[in-house]
């Protein structure tokens, strides 16, 4: 009885090694055959794009800071809106401003902030302009940029959703940086 049970759990074992041996093997045969797709034109299965997006809400909400931000201001939002302007609009779009044609060329497609900003806190957006979000084609701009501009962004990106597009318009100039270049 108790020796059928053991042989029962070494053969559980064997197998599971077994599987785990073969997956292994697939998994390198992926990496040096060229099979895999990297195409941008080719959308990931159901599986990978639940797998991606579900790793990468839970790793941003994991990380991010848990001290309280700071109390936003109307001068915050109007000097994150002409950095949005420049260095954003383009991959996200605006209140009634589509992305450049460029960007849905991307895989993931960036996001319209008008409705994805409203699912994540500030600390969590802070983290995400911070270090930028890996093999997505979003920036880190912690190395470029100060606290302070990521925060004047954060403030203008939190009050993306339902900013309407003379309002967006009217903030930060129409061409970016206040007085600055028009990408
Ligand atoms: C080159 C294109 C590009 C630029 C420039 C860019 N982003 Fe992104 N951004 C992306 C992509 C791609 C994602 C990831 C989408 C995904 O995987 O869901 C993303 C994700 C995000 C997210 C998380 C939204 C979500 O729910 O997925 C936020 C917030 C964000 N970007 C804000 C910004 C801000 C603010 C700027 C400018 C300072 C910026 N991004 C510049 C491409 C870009």
């Amino acid at each position: 009885m108790t020796t059928k049970r053991k042989q029962l759990g070494v053969g559980a074992i064997a197998g599971a090694l077994g599987l785990l041996a073969l997956l292994g093997i697939f998994g390198l045969i992926t990496v040096y055959s060229g099979g895999y797709n990297v195409a941008a034109t080719e959308d990931h299965s159901a599986f990978g794009r639940w797998a991606l997006s579900t790793t990468m809400t839970n790793s941003i909400e994991a990380r991010a800071p848990a001290d309280e931000p700071p109390t936003f201001t109307a001068a915050m939002a109007r000097a994150g809106a002409g950095e949005y302007k420049a260095m954003c609009q383009h991959c996200h779009g605006g209140p009634g401003i589509d992305r450049a044609g460029w960007a849905k060329g991307m895989l993931p497609q960036p996001p319209h902030l008008t409705e994805a900003a409203a699912h994540w806190e500030p600390n969590e957006i802070f983290w995400i302009l911070d270090h930028g979000i890996k093999s997505s084609g979003m920036p880190a701009f912690g190395p470029s940029h100060s606290d302070e501009d990521l925060w004047n962004l954060t403030a203008f990106v939190t009050g993306l959703p339902g900013m309407t597009q003379a309002e967006y318009e009217a903030l930060g100039g129409s061409n970016g940086h206040d007085g600055g270049h028009s990408h």
